[in-house]
């Protein structure tokens, strides 16, 4: 399975995908952000990278179509949004309906959008966790996965929770890929991912 993924922070469910030695192949680590330390992991684990800022594009959908054509080009079967922050033009997304997924820290449907583990616990929430989804128009709105719980303490802060959680998501990331690499991911009974790879 060729495996692309975009981030725009440090990288650490990269790291973790890499860590997990899962029977795919990384064909291109993208970024809106050069200096993203996602980008060093994947310098780091010798798999080609690009960065485009979206200052050099006079809009939204004119950044989208650069960097999403410059992953098409590599040709890959799946798309991983290991923490890329950036909202997609609905067109572009559109051209990766059931191949690209996203991994958000909540219990989706809850909590769309940022800023999840303060929402959680200023609902009072007794449970947390992390989604990996398909990637649709609908910020954080496509078809789950799979998720992974915590149980949120009397003490926990949104740093306990991030760290805690971050913990559960690169465990969650690497198994929701290997699914998809043993072909044992399927939507409404089709196996996905068996096809052939993005025009
Ligand atoms: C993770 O919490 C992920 O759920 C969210 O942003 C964070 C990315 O962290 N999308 P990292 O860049 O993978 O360390």
């Amino acid at each position: 399975l060729r495996v692309a993924a975009l981030a725009s922070g440090r990288g650490s469910n990269l790291a973790a995908l890499f860590a997990a030695h899962l029977p795919v192949e990384y064909v291109l680590v993208g970024s809106d952000k050069a200096k993203a330390g996602a980008l060093q992991v994947a310098r780091d684990a010798g798999i080609p990278t690009v960065a485009m800022s979206p200052k050099d594009f006079p809009d939204r959908v004119a950044f989208d179509r650069a960097l999403f054509g410059t992953v098409a080009a590599a040709k890959p079967d799946l798309l991983v949004l290991a923490g890329y922050m950036r909202i997609i033009d609905a067109s572009v997304v559109a051209d990766w309906e059931g191949r690209a997924i996203n991994i958000h820290p909540s219990l989706l449907p809850k909590y769309q959008g940022l800023h999840t583990h303060r929402r959680c616990l200023e609902a009072c929430d007794s449970e947390h966790g992390a989604s990996v989804h398909f990637v649709t128009a609908e910020l954080d709105g496509g078809p789950v996965v799979a998720q992974a719980r915590i149980a949120v303490g009397p003490s926990d802060t949104e740093a306990t929770l991030a760290e805690r959680l971050l913990v559960e998501e690169h465990k969650l990331l690497p198994a929701v890929v290997r699914a998809i690499a043993d072909g044992r991911l399927t939507w409404r009974g089709e196996p996905l991912f068996q096809g052939a790879p993005l025009s």
